[in-house]
């Protein structure tokens, strides 16, 4: 099969498009064909720094298509299912092998675009907003990098749980973009400082929960956005900067500082279920999904480079 390949870390250019050995299917797997990669931010960061699992290693988390191969122990998959899969990595490939237990049903009819794009940033958002931050109607949600994909995400859950929403970017067109998801007001942090914008923006309340996918200074401005009982749900590090914080503030507050990992709870029932009922959701449309632009898969280092431009507002797709 081809894959978009990298033999060590670096930039979007060290992505290349290679032939390589078709992923084999375990007795607990399934394997799909791709119709549709989501480059997850994590992948971007992997694609950095992360560790090598072979050479020339296949990054990616999410990637979904028709099952082309089940395994004698799966019972919930067919041939010719249409799934949308996760896995630490192997996404950016024509052939994605991964255990059945990460990969959820794609209903008939919805676009395998669309359903892509679902499992990490919405499970993640979910687990942020709700078994985590402890969300309930009524109270304000400040959420950073609500361009992202987890932002995106984000804004549309806590909206229809009836929560006020606040989102930052580093641009005010960015933040137009995400007025129909549920945003309610926009922090333009290239402009504003964002605690002192969320103290204008609630009374100088401070908001009842944080979610912060970018760390480092951000993850700073998050904890001094708080409200007294105030929570931050730690996501990501989508900053590339180092986490290090005052976590002073939080003690005069009664105020909480959570950290979320989808990956640790992904295969149990709760979060599998979760995921097999957001996708369900997206087919059904009652929840959007923004797919920015697509770029096939042999050009999967100029998919990187334009995320890493901060133009995507939501996800960019690779096509093989
Ligand atoms: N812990 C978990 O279970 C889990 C699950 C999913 C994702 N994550 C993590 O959450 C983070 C976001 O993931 P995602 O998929 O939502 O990412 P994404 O869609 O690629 O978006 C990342 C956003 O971060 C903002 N950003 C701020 N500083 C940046 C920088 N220096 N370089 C690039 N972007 C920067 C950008 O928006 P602006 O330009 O508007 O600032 C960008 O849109 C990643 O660190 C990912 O690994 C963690």
């Amino acid at each position: 099969m081809k894959a978009a390949v990298y033999y060590e870390n670096g930039p979007p250019g060290v992505l290349k498009y290679e032939d390589v050995p078709d992923p084999t299917c375990a007795p607990n797997g399934i394997v799909i064909k791709v119709e549709a990669v989501s480059i997850e931010g994590g992948d971007t960061l992997n694609r950095q720094g992360g560790a090598l699992m072979s050479k020339p290693h296949i990054v990616g988390y999410q990637a979904a298509g028709e099952v082309v191969q089940v395994g004698a122990e799966v019972r919930d998959f067919r041939v010719g299912d249409k799934a949308v899969t996760t896995g630490f990595n192997g996404s950016h490939a024509e052939l994605r092998a991964v255990a059945a237990r990460t990969a959820w049903k794609i209903p008939k009819g919805c676009d395998v675009k669309l359903a892509a794009v679902v499992p990490v940033p919405f499970g993640t958002a979910h687990d942020c907003l709700f078994e985590f931050g402890h969300l309930k109607a009524g109270e304000t949600v400040l959420v950073q990098a609500g361009a992202s994909g987890v932002g995106v995400a984000a804004i549309q859950l806590a909206k229809r749980a009836g929560a006020r929403v606040l989102a930052t970017a580093s641009s005010d067109e960015r933040l137009e973009r995400l007025k129909p998801l549920g945003l309610d007001a926009g922090i333009n942090y290239k402009t504003h400082n964002v605690p002192q914008e969320v103290m204008k923006l609630t009374d100088n309340k401070g908001v009842n929960l944080v979610v912060d996918s970018v760390g480092g200074s951000t993850l700073q401005g998050s904890i001094l956005s708080l409200g007294y009982r105030g929570r931050v749900s730690m996501v990501g590090a989508a900053g590339r900067e180092p986490m290090r914080v005052d976590v002073g503030p939080l003690m005069s507050g009664n105020r909480t500082l959570s950290g979320v990992f989808l990956g640790a709870e992904i295969a149990t029932d709760r979060v599998h279920n979760m995921i097999q009922s957001l996708v369900n959701e997206v087919a059904e449309g009652k929840l959007k999904v923004l797919i920015d632009k697509t770029f096939p898969l042999s050009d999967a280092a100029g998919a990187h480079a334009y995320i890493e431009s901060r133009k995507a507002v939501g996800r960019v797709l690779l096509i093989p």
